[in-house]
């Protein structure tokens, strides 16, 4: 007896046909990195094929994006100067609100803008709140961030992700942005996030990485997945519209039990590590990197993500204009 399952790969059109997942670059956000400065297009060497900009020159790099069919963009900003309050992060000025206006001036509603909310890339020691006697103080933390959340809605951010994992962050913001006119701004929470190994490249990026210690007082264990869903359903009831799973391929029994439980849209957040580690291994030629992207990519929305966070937001969309995936 012939087993049927083969004959529905019998031929590319029927394979693609039966496909269980399917794939649009309207589900693809793409990060940016913008930093301080005039006329900045620069590489990141720690990132191989991503670049950083300043608030001037980012329009290039969503207008390249857009070319593709990638019209949602996760902003994150590097400072001038960092200080202990982290006061870039909510300057009126600061770098991702510049570019903010930058972006709505040029593509308005034609892009989502998701600006990351968090106080590391701009506090001068590296940790992602203020610092009370050696330890991050959530609840001193709080009102910069909604102070922050309320700067960024103001310059035209479609979408505020706070990812620094203090309690309460989304209650907070929710109240701080209703009470000044902000009651239609999303919150995306990165509910469920890791202390990983896989943010390394990211904070060389973003200079980041904390001066001392470690994130592991306010990031999650990767030992435990019941603890992602209640933070998950916590911040439902916070009040948060959308939530993101990261890293995404460590924890893909997350994202697949996390789209079971939840009805909102989950985001996945392929970090810079997991990026990182495709195009390493794909330089000394061990793996073929764009067929591993490619294959990382789906298992992740096969696992259940809505929406996929990836610095290869660009070449997944032109994977999938041409039929090779989705
Ligand atoms: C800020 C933040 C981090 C990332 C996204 N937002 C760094 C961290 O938690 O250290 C990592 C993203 C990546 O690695 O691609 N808190």
């Amino acid at each position: 007896m012939e087993v049927r399952t083969r004959r529905l790969r019998s031929s590319e059109a029927l394979r693609r046909l039966t496909r269980e997942t399917r794939l649009s670059s309207d589900a693809l956000i793409y990060p940016l990195f913008v930093r301080a400065g005039n006329n900045v297009v620069e590489d990141l060497p720690s990132m191989v094929g991503q670049t950083r900009f300043s608030p001037d020159t980012v329009n290039k790099g969503v207008e390249a994006a857009l070319d593709r069919g990638v019209r949602s963009f996760l902003l994150f900003g590097l400072p001038d100067e960092k200080d202990e309050a982290g006061s870039g992060a909510y300057a009126p000025d600061g770098v991702v609100q510049e570019a903010l206006r930058n972006l709505k001036r040029s593509f308005g509603q034609d892009v989502c803008l998701i600006t990351d909310l968090c106080l590391c890339e701009y506090t001068s020691h590296g940790h992602c709140g203020v610092i009370k006697e050696g330890q991050v103080d959530n609840d001193l933390t709080l009102p910069l961030l909604v102070q922050t959340a309320l700067s960024q809605a103001e310059a035209g951010a479609d979408i505020v992700a706070p990812s620094g994992m203090m309690d309460l962050t989304v209650v907070s913001l929710r109240e701080g942005l209703d009470g000044q006119g902000f009651k239609g701004t999303p919150i995306m929470s990165y509910a469920a996030k890791y202390a990983s190994a896989f943010y390394g490249p990211f904070r060389d990026a973003a200079g980041s990485a904390p001066q001392f210690g470690d994130r592991k007082s306010y990031q999650m264990d990767y030992h435990n997945a019941k603890e992602a869903l209640w933070r998950i359903s916590a911040d439902i009831e916070e009040g948060a519209d959308l939530f993101i799973v990261k890293p995404a391929l460590a924890n893909l029994d997350i994202i697949a039990r996390a789209a079971d439980e939840f009805a909102l849209p989950l985001a996945a957040y392929s970090v810079s590590g997991e990026y990182a580690m495709i195009q390493a291994a794909a330089s000394l030629d061990l793996i073929d990197g764009y067929k591993a992207m490619c294959e990382t990519a789906v298992s992740i929305f096969r696992a259940g993500a809505n929406m996929l966070i990836t610095y290869f937001a660009i070449e997944l969309a032109e994977a999938i204009s041409r039929g090779e995936i989705g």
